[in-house]
């Protein structure tokens, strides 16, 4: 057994979660969004008590109307929106925002060689003057400013430290650090998260370390929990992974990790309202995954009979997530693979009461099914039909 697993919980750090389904998730090529469906999105992000909500980006013609729309419909977390280093994104972002007194804008620079190469053509000293006096410039409109150093993974560390002191001496008070291409392992993001702390820390006591993470890898959940364990106070995340290229870290996934006894951090974030969030999600973009961990169709399923039998008598023996804490139930599919014991309890909860032989009969009507391609799928209404049909014969 993993040690640990009940033991008693110390005091845990709170971490931020600033969401951004509405903006990074957006720019996924397959979830582009109706301006209702983010109004309703927003919505339920503020229900699930996120603490900060990215609502778009500056340079995306068209994000601006909505970022408004948004910012007069909600109350509570603090409204984001991404800009680039220019008075223009800055005063847009300004614009969608001046009604709504919890504003946050997010100015990101390119500080890697392939980036700067590939769209600046910068010299390093221009990039640090480009980023600090765009915060110098935000800092008169907004509450918090939040700076990334785009593609920080792949940046000379000395860059990174002399471009986070600058735009920290100008006002920036979050400093995020991007895996922009998902490029990190978690062992080497946490050990950036931590060099960048205490840089930051010879600057500011209150400033925090962010992480955005991507998922080329398949890293991005397990690097910015990592992130956390080294220091970071915020995390940035979107409903189902949803993002550019393969995506980010997933919210569901990382509240999950916060939950997993021994428990080392929490956040503000309601669980219980994670399925529901998305299922919106889903909704508007299409995009679901039957597999996802926490919120996918089969997350809390069991169709084996070896497994039915044991979750029938102990849910936790084929279960290490709470399906309640995320406003799941376990759940028993009937299959070919079932066994008696499964059988015999999901006809209970179907109302019926069967011995063996009833259950052995469904086993083989499901199997003959399968295997004539009739059906491969079984749920309770197919279960009920063939338990009548025994019933009255
Ligand atoms: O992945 C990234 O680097 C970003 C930034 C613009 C924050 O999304
Ligand atoms: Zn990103």
């Amino acid at each position: 057994m993993i040690s640990n697993y009940n033991c008693i919980e110390k005091e845990l750090n709170n971490i931020s979660v600033m969401d951004t389904t509405l903006r990074d998730g957006e720019q996924n090529p397959f979830c582009t969004m109706y301006d209702n469906e983010k109004i309703e999105i927003a919505k339920m992000l503020e229900k699930l008590n996120v603490d900060i909500i990215e609502a778009g980006f500056a340079a995306s013609k068209g994000n601006i109307e909505v970022m408004k729309e948004i910012a007069s419909k909600i109350k509570k977390p603090y409204l984001c929106g991404l800009a680039r280093a220019t008075k223009q994104d800055i005063d847009a972002t300004y614009d969608a925002f001046k009604k709504y007194d919890k504003r946050i804008v997010h100015i990101f620079v390119p500080t890697s060689d392939v980036q700067n190469d590939a769209k600046l053509k910068k010299s390093e000293d221009e990039l640090i003057e480009m980023a600090a006096s765009a915060v110098r410039y935000a800092a008169k409109y907004f509450q918090i400013i939040e700076f990334t150093p785009e593609d920080s993974v792949r940046s000379k560390f000395s860059t990174l430290t002399k471009m986070c002191k600058a735009v920290i001496s100008e006002g920036a008070e979050v400093i995020n650090i991007a895996d922009t291409v998902g490029y990190a392992m978690p062992q080497e993001f946490g050990q950036l998260v931590k060099n960048i702390k205490q840089v930051v820390k010879q600057e500011s006591d209150t400033v925090k370390v962010s992480a955005h993470c991507h998922n080329d890898y398949g890293m991005a959940t397990a690097n910015t929990y990592y992130a956390i364990q080294n220091g970071a106070g915020q995390v940035e995340t979107t409903i189902w992974g949803i993002g550019e290229r393969a995506g980010n870290c997933s919210l569901e996934q990382i509240i999950a990790l916060s939950l997993r006894k021994p428990r080392t951090f929490d956040t503000q974030i309601d669980s219980t309202k994670l399925y529901e969030a998305a299922k919106l999600v889903s909704r508007a973009t299409g995009i679901k995954s039957d597999f996802a961990p926490i919120v996918g169709k089969s997350a809390f399923s069991h169709k084996s009979g070896i497994h039915q039998h044991a979750v029938v008598n102990d849910v936790n023996s084929y279960e290490a997530v709470n399906a309640k804490d995320f406003g799941r139930k376990s759940e028993l599919i009937m299959g070919p693979c079932s066994g008696y014991h499964g059988v015999i309890s999901k006809a209970q909860e179907l109302g019926y009461t069967i011995d063996k032989t009833v259950a052995a009969n469904i086993i083989i009507k499901m199997s003959n099914m399968v295997r004539q391609k009739i059906k491969r799928e079984f749920n309770d209404n197919d279960i009920r039909f063939m338990l009548e049909v025994i019933h009255k014969s």
